[in-house]
C-alpha cells in the first residue's frame, strides 16, 4: 500500500515538474542570457579592485593581520566591503569613507606611505 502511494506521488510529481519546466526553463535561460554580460562585467571590476587592494592595501589592512591599521581589515573581501555602510555608500563615492581616503579628502591619504592611486585606479574603484 505504502509503495503504491509513493509510486503514485512520484509519477504525479514528475508530470507536473515536466509541465512547469517547459514554462520556466525558457524564461530562466533568457534571463541568464540577458544578465550574464552585466554580471561578468561587475565581477571583472570586483576582481580588478581586489587585485589592486591586495597589492596596495593588504600589507596594512589584510585579512591575515591580527591588528589591521585603523581597525580596517579584510581589504581583499571587496564584496563585504561594498556591503559595509560605514565604508561604502553605494554609487556615491564622494560620501564613501573608503573612497575619501583614496582621493585624499580624508587624511592620511591611502595607501599610506605609497603613491596615491592613479586616476585610472580611482575610476576603477568608483565603479
Ligand atoms: C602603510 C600602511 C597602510 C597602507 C598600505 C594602507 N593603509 Fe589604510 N590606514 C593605515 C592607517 C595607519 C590608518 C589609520 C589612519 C588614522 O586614522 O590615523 C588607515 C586607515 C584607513 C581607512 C579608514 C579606516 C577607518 O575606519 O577610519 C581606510 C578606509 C583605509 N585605510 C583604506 C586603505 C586602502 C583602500 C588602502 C589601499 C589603497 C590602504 N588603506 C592602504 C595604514 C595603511
Amino acid at each position: 500500500m505504502d509503495a503504491m502511494m509513493i509510486h503514485f506521488r512520484t509519477q504525479h510529481g514528475s508530470v507536473l515538474d515536466a509541465g512547469l519546466a517547459r514554462v520556466i526553463l525558457p524564461g530562466v535561460m533568457l534571463m541568464a542570457l540577458v544578465a550574464s554580460p552585466v554580471l561578468a562585467q561587475s565581477q571583472d571590476v570586483t576582481e580588478r579592485v581586489r587585485a589592486l587592494f591586495t597589492s596596495k592595501c593588504a600589507d596594512c589592512h589584510g585579512a591575515e593581520l591580527k591588528k589591521p591599521k585603523g581597525g580596517l581589515g579584510n581589504i581583499e573581501h571587496v564584496q563585504a566591503l561594498l556591503a559595509n555602510a560605514k565604508y561604502v555608500k553605494r554609487f556615491d563615492p564622494a560620501n564613501s569613507l573608503l573612497y575619501q581616503y583614496l582621493d585624499g579628502s580624508q587624511t592620511p591619504q591611502m595607501p599610506k606611505g605609497d603613491d596615491p592611486l592613479t586616476l585610472d585606479e580611482l575610476k576603477l574603484v568608483r565603479e
